[in-house]
């Protein structure tokens, strides 16, 4: 009995925002380990370099683009790489994301609002659209956004940002009804609380995290490497008949 190749990405472009670190950096690492040419991005090149040459390093392919997915012209100038250089894309990850405040939600100023909705909306949305006309050119391919259990259940002080989580769960449904005729799937995988820089202040606080806990079945934060296995299968054939999902990979959190 030979292993399945349902996973196998052989031959595919991906690109992963977000991916010098943390969840970002685990995702851009499994792909590349099932074969994809990773595009590893994100603001800062050296991180992104970092990651890329890790990859090389253990044999696989991958490619340092720096983009802020919160500027339109950086947005532009990526996928003007990207036709020039690989003249494709199958597989985009959207999972940069920022949240600048954390504050009861009266207090939100508005240039957290707008820093906020700059990156989680308008940088997802038109990364798919650029990513949505290349794979249409090409037959399809498939889309994932980080999105977040608090797009499902606010986090307490975390109002802007989880107003933004949500509309990436609703962005993800309406790119999957729209462009599933060109054979793309969009998919959202919905991660917990998660070991990351970016959860540092809830993971590193121990009477924080003993909250948190309490609302985590399996009783742990999950590490960054927990939710590149998600990813996969929505990046491979193995989800060939999956669009429009949230995948909520969070220890039990949501049940
Ligand atoms: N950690 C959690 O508990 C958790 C839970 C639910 C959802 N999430 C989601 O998971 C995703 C990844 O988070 P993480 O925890 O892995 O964060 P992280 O460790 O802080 O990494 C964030 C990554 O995004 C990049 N980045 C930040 N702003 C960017 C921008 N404007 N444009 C392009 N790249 C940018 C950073 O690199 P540069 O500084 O070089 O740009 C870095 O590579 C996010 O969408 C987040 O909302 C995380």
């Amino acid at each position: 009995m030979s292993k399945t190749t349902l996973f196998d990405l052989d031959g595919k472009i991906a690109f992963v925002s977000g991916a010098s670190r943390g969840i970002g950096e685990a995702i851009a690492k499994l792909l590349a380990q099932q074969g994809a040419h990773v595009i590893v991005s994100s603001r800062k090149i050296e991180g992104c370099q970092a990651v890329a040459d890790a990859i090389v390093a253990e044999g696989g392919k991958a490619t340092p683009v720096a983009c802020h997915i919160g500027e339109m012209e950086q947005i532009q100038a990526v996928f003007a790489q990207i036709r020039e250089q690989f003249g494709r894309l199958d597989i985009l990850v959207n999972n940069a994301a920022t949240n600048p405040q954390f504050c009861h939600v009266l207090d939100t100023d508005v240039s957290a609002f707008q820093k906020t909705v700059d990156v989680n909306i308008r940088g997802y949305f038109y990364m798919s659209i650029e990513a949505g006309k290349l794979m249409r050119e090409h037959g399809g391919g498939s889309i994932i956004n980080v999105a977040s259990i608090n797009g499902v259940t606010p986090g307490n002080f975390q109002g802007i940002y989880s107003i933004t989580k949500g509309a990436v769960i609703n962005m993800t449904k309406a790119f999957a009804k729209e462009c599933a005729q060109f054979g793309i799937r969009c998919n959202a995988l919905l991660p917990g609380l998660t070991d990351t820089k970016f959860a540092s202040a809830l993971v590193k606080n121990d009477s924080i995290l003993q909250m948190a806990l309490q609302h985590i079945p399996l009783n742990r934060v999950a590490q960054p490497s927990e939710m590149a296995g998600a990813v996969l299968y929505l990046a491979s054939d193995a989800s060939s008949y999956t669009t429009g999902v949230s995948l909520n990979v969070d220890g039990g959190y949501l049940a």
